[in-house]
């Protein structure tokens, strides 16, 4: 199981890096957008820095023609490092260049999944990851459940080495079912982070311990001061 993280925002990074056992960050042009106009490639390195190069870093291609989307690739490969992850959205021009950047040996993630036949060819083309969209899936009436459990049996039944990274979550729940689908990475906004924790009930079972505590101890008194 890999939990990565959706952001481009260096704070963030740091913080869930501290907190998480992430496995990795994903950026994509909107996500680079909330960072105002900072200089893309010295932000990209600063994010290479702090999660290091045993992470994965998921960087997006943004032309949309092939010699443009290749030479992308090459322009992030070079500045940033050939560690990164190409995300190359799904599309026949972005299939072409999945196969062409897999021919060369570099790591791809095929982005922009809404149907298993997309998933599909871009997993027979080598893709190391596929992104479905979950939420964006379920907007368009498509079963984000059913089409990555499927997508995880054609990965075991065909013994191929691609993993579902699935994306696009805007609650809790969509997460967990992803998992539960045979999604071996997800990749999660702070804001499921901070929704999955910030339940009421988990902070008043916190609270009853301390009072508890502190009926029997005193007030102020923890463990380390006994
Ligand atoms: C992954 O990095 C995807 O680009 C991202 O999760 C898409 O999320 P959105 O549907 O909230 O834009």
């Amino acid at each position: 199981m890999e939990i990565i993280i959706d952001t481009a925002n260096l704070e963030e990074i740091k913080h869930y890096n501290e907190m998480l056992d992430l496995a990795g960050v994903t950026t994509n042009p909107s996500i680079c957008k909330k960072e105002g106009k900072v200089d893309f490639f010295e932000h990209m390195n600063a994010i290479r820095d702090i999660i290091g190069k045993e992470k994965s870093f998921h960087v997006q291609v943004v032309s949309q023609d092939y010699e443009g989307m290749l030479k992308d690739a090459e322009t992030i490969l070079d500045r940033i490092d050939d560690q990164v992850y190409i995300k190359v959205p799904t599309t026949e021009t972005g299939l072409r260049v999945i196969k062409e950047l897999k021919q060369r040996g570099v790591n791809v993630t095929a982005t922009g999944i809404y149907t298993k036949m997309q998933a599909y060819l871009a997993i027979n083309n080598g893709a190391d990851y596929i992104a479905p969209y979950y939420n964006r899936m379920e907007n368009n009436n498509i079963d984000a459940r059913e089409a990555i459990t499927e997508m995880a049996r054609l990965i075991a039944s065909s013994g191929s080495q691609t993993k579902i990274l699935a994306a696009s979550f805007k609650n809790v729940s969509q997460v967990t079912s992803a998992y539960e689908c045979g999604a071996q990475s997800a990749t999660l906004s702070c804001d499921i982070i901070k929704m999955a924790l910030n339940l009421p009930s988990i902070q008043k079972a916190v609270d009853d311990f301390k009072t508890d505590w502190e009926a029997i101890h005193g007030v102020g008194n923890n463990i380390a001061s006994l």
